[in-house]
Parts: C-alpha cells; structure tokens; sequence
C-alpha cells in the first residue's frame, strides 16, 4: 500500500490580496521565488546574497511570522519557507519588506515538490509547525508526516540537524512520534514532559497555535536529531 494517497497542494487563495499586496507577490516574490527549473547550488548558502553559516526549511509557514522571527533573529542562517498558500505568502513578503529581512527564500508550492532538488545533507534544521491535522480517519494519509517524507527529510538534513514539529492534536502527534521514533535516522530529543508541553525560547508562536491555545486546545512541542 502506498505510504501517502500523493496529492499534492497547488497554490491557492482565500481572498484577494491588497494593493500592496499584490505589487509584492509580483516585484518582491519572483525574486526570492525558488526556480527548481535550475540546479540547486551545491552549497545551499549561495542562494542568498551573502554567506549563510546553514541554511533551515519552514515547512508551511502559514503567515510567516514565526519564520520572519527567525530570519531576524538569525542574519547568518538562511531560511527556505515552504507555503502553497498565497494570501500566506503575501503575509510575509510585507514582513520580509517592513523588516528588510535579506535571509530569506521561498518556495509557493507543496514542499515536497522541493525535496529532490535539495541536495544530500543541506539542511540544518526543519520546523514543521501545526501541520494540516487531517483528523478525518479516511484522510490521514494526507498528513505530511509518513515514511516517505521522513526518508526524504533524512536525505537533506545534516547529521544532527533538527526537526521541529508542533501539533495542538493529540492523534497527529501520536501517529507522528510513532513513524518518527520507527525511523533508524531520527530520535527524539525528550528530556521529560516539561520538554514538549513548553515551547523553547527561541520557538515563537504561530498564528495557528494561538487559535488554538484561544479555543482551548493544548500544544506539543517536539524536536528529533537527524543521526
Ligand atoms: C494549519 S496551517 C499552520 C500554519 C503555520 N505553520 C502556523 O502554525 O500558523 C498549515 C499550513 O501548512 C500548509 N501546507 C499544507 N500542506 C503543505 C505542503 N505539502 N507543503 C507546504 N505547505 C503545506 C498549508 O497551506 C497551511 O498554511
């Protein structure tokens, strides 16, 4: 049986963009648009302006903010956000220009589509915030976390690299930590409970995860190691 039923996510809006907007989506975003048309770099730093000490994948950055966060906090890591939502992606081309965030690329489509062309251990760490739960039971072979995505995330992250991954739904973090922890290339980094139920210092909230903690729901904060 195939690990997911592969359908992608095409990009997609749910309403019109502001002026603003709109001139940004087309000035600003073709030119930090990631053209998987042309080879990646072999060192995935030359995709910004100047050197990057490592380079990071937002998987699903929803507005951005939590990516804008680290792009600001972090001038020498590049970021790759990954989001085939476009009022999304309009969200934080006005961050990146109200910030003037030079550190930052961006791929509009399903994340996988990038996968295959990141070369082998290019990745330094990977957040996965709040990811389509799919709670229905004949749908969660949509959920991005399957064996398939993990050997993919094996390939292009680094040894001991991290992976992030928050949920406010406890089935999706149990079906995550179990094809996770069954995956030989990552562990999980728990040092006791108080480890997941706090979100660390250096992990800003998400505008998904205050709805959530706002209509009662409780978050999980998990990070693994690439072996
Ligand atoms: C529930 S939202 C969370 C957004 C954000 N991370 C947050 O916490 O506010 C999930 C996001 O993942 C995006 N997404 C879903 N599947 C994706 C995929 N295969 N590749 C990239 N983004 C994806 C959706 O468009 C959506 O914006």
């Amino acid at each position: 049986m195939a690990e997911t039923d592969g359908r992608l996510y095409g990009r997609h809006r749910s309403h019109s963009l502001s002026q603003r907007q709109q001139a940004l989506y087309e000035s600003l975003l073709p030119r930090l648009r990631i053209d998987c048309a042309k080879a990646a770099p072999n060192d995935l730093g030359k995709l910004f302006a100047s050197p990057k000490s490592d380079v990071w994948l937002e998987i699903g950055f929803g507005a951005g903010e939590h990516l804008a966060w680290q792009a600001q906090q972090q001038p020498d890591i590049g970021i790759i956000g990954c989001e085939p939502y476009i009022n999304g992606v309009a969200k934080l081309l006005s961050q990146i220009e109200l910030d003037g965030l030079q550190n930052i690329r961006i791929f509009d489509d399903d994340a996988r589509l990038l996968f295959d062309w990141l070369p082998d251990a290019s990745i330094g760490r990977v957040f996965l915030l709040f990811s389509d739960p799919w709670p229905k039971k004949r749908h969660r072979k949509r959920r991005f976390v399957t064996l398939v995505t993990l050997d993919q995330l094996a390939r292009i992250m680094r040894p001991d690299a991290q992976l992030r991954v928050a949920s406010d739904v406890g089935d999706f973090v149990r079906t995550t930590l179990l094809a996770i922890q069954s995956h030989d290339d990552f562990h999980w980094l728990n040092n006791g409970p108080s480890d997941w139920r706090s979100r660390p210092s250096d992990w800003p909230e998400t505008r998904y995860e205050q709805k959530a903690i706002g209509a009662g729901r409780t978050p999980v904060y998990l990070s693994f190691a690439r072996q």
